[in-house]
């Protein structure tokens, strides 16, 4: 038996060697981890467990047979995350460059079904120069197995993607299903086709870091949810990221214990401007309503004009859509609305409740964004709130103006509380221009048309820039002190932690994509 068990050692420090100690010292001199590493570093000390470490591909064309490596370039089990149990695949750049091979895609295969089997998140480490190239359609059969399961996973598990080295063709396309990417500045790349590519096409001459380089798509694209500084960095937002979502759908995200003490927040109500067209950070509302230092922003660098994020109040996970005066004045367009769209998706699917905070003055208008579809885009955000049943509640700050009070989770499109500060002004559009419009004939009639414009500008002002007409109809549950907002939402909150609300009946809505 000793021998045999030998034999076992010996296999499974060939494992650990993945490509090679050569290749593992070209990683790490590139400032890379390797795929254990990484591992190590993410999951609870001693909780990991390897499946599949002695697989090996079965291809024989182009010399092949002769290379083989115990694992086939990716490691896969499961373990824990802070004491919860999560499923990882981690992808070893030191064999064939992790390109993906049939037996490779099987390995993460059989753990994105136990995953699914038994509910808990996956998380895959991602560092892979795409389908391996000698292996032909069999390892483009092997990613679409795999895509096929990140979207039959969607909305069941979280998945979440960190993207840790230059990934290529198929190897972003299942990040792209996950609920959220994560990469690393300087040493994680994702394109559909590299530089070289790129030049032979278009004639375009981009470095990768240009093209796909983790800041291009942290602020250009949004493909990349979170911009990391390096490695631990990154997993380290895999951890923070996980402590605020559940195992699955049907469970809720786990809470801290809190007890109630003052919960007034007296800087809130000097945190408008007087003048309703001077700008301020929304996210020193935000920090000053949720417990302390519990905002986790995402998609931080894409669409500044909206900001979202995690949080918790009085201990408890939700989800935060905010408008950002400081940009844009908080205006809503594509690219704002899609990111917003696609957080309260991900929240509304895991049972995280959500609270917006409005401040918009409508949506932008020009031939840019009607050509690139704000019509279809503002839509998104419509229907995903629409079609949100978690617990949701709107704070109106300021400006709600037009289409977009309909938009940002008015009672009408399902919110369960709105309140408004006594600053919020609640109207079809801003006065100037309304008043433009309905007053124009009285105003080109007048002597002297400035102040007829100006008098009508107040006049409509007056009526409407306030929240109490919305609150005479019950638009708005209550208008509140800024400083009492924790305390109000704390306890709404409360209120619906029961909250019981289904869809009709259907195979399954129709987003206008
Ligand atoms: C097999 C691969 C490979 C691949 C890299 N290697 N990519 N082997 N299949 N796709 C191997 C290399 O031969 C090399 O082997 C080792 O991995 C490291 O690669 P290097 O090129 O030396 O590393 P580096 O300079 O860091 O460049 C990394 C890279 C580059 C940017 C990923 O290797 C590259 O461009 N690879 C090809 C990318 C690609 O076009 N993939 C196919 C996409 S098509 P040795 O033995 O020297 O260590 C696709 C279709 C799926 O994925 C579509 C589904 C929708």
């Amino acid at each position: 038996m000793n021998d045999k068990i030998k034999i076992l050692e010996q296999k499974k420090q060939e494992a650990l060697l993945g490509g090679g100690q050569k290749r593992i010292d070209a990683q790490h001199k590139k400032g890379k981890l390797t795929a254990r590493e990484r591992i190590h570093f993410l999951m609870d000390e001693g909780t990991f467990e390897e499946i599949g470490m002695l697989v090996q591909h079965r291809s024989n064309d182009f010399g092949l047979e002769k290379e083989k490596y115990l694992g086939d370039g990716v490691v896969t089990g499961y373990g824990n995350i802070n004491g919860r149990l999560t499923y990882v695949f981690s992808q070893d750049f030191t064999v064939f460059g992790g390109s993906l091979s049939e037996t490779h895609a099987e390995k993460i295969c059989k753990i994105m079904d136990l995953a699914m089997k038994n509910g808990a998140p996956v998380i895959g480490l991602n560092d892979s120069g795409g389908a391996r190239i000698q292996e032909g359609v069999v390892s483009l059969g092997g990613y679409a197995d795999i895509f096929y399961r990140n979207v039959r996973s969607s909305g069941v598990i979280p998945q979440l993607s960190a993207i840790m080295g230059p990934c290529a063709g198929g190897a972003v396309y299942s990040p792209a299903i996950t609920d959220f990417i994560l990469m690393v500045e300087n040493t994680s790349y994702m394109f559909v086709t590299g530089p070289n590519v790129v030049k032979t096409v278009t004639h375009e001459e981009v470095t990768s870091e240009e093209l796909g380089g983790a800041m291009t798509h942290a602020t250009k694209s949004g493909v990349t949810h979170f911009a990391c500084a390096n490695e631990l960095e990154a997993i380290q937002y895999l951890k923070t990221l996980l402590s605020y979502v559940p195992q699955n759908c049907e469970e809720d995200a786990p809470s801290l214990p809190y007890e109630m003490g003052d919960e007034r927040r007296a800087e809130l109500n000097n945190i408008i401007p007087d003048n309703a067209n001077q700008p301020y950070d929304i996210r020193e509302v935000i920090e000053k309503v949720i417990d302390n230092e519990s905002f986790f922003e995402v998609h931080k660098n894409f669409a500044e004009n909206i900001v979202v994020g995690f949080a918790r109040l009085a201990g408890r996970s939700i989800g935060i859509v905010a408008n950002q005066p400081a940009v844009l004045a908080g205006v809503l367009d594509i690219h704002s609305s899609t990111k917003a769209a696609r957080f309260v998706r991900f929240c509304d699917s895991f049972n995280i409740p959500l609270l917006v905070f409005e401040d918009v003055p409508g949506f932008l208008p020009g031939t840019d964004q009607e050509w690139n579809a704000i019509i279809t885009n503002g839509a998104k955000l419509l229907y995903a709130f629409s079609e949100a049943t978690v617990p949701r509640i709107t704070v109106i700050t300021r400006k709600a103006y037009g289409g977009a009070y309909d938009v940002m989770n008015s009672k009408h499109i399902g919110a369960d509380m709105n309140f408004a500060w006594p600053s919020a002004e609640i109207a079809v559009m801003g006065a100037k221009g309304a008043a433009e419009i309905i007053f124009k004939n009285e105003i080109a009639l007048a002597k002297d048309k400035d102040a007829k414009w100006k008098e009508k500008e107040t006049e409509y002002q007056t009526m409407f820039a306030n929240p109490y007409r919305a609150a005479e109809r019950g638009f708005i549950d209550e208008v509140i002190e800024p400083a009492d907002t924790r305390i109000k939402l704390i306890k709404a909150f409360k209120m619906m932690e029961n909250k019981v609300d289904k869809l009709p009946k259907k195979k399954h809505g129709n987003i206008p994509l």
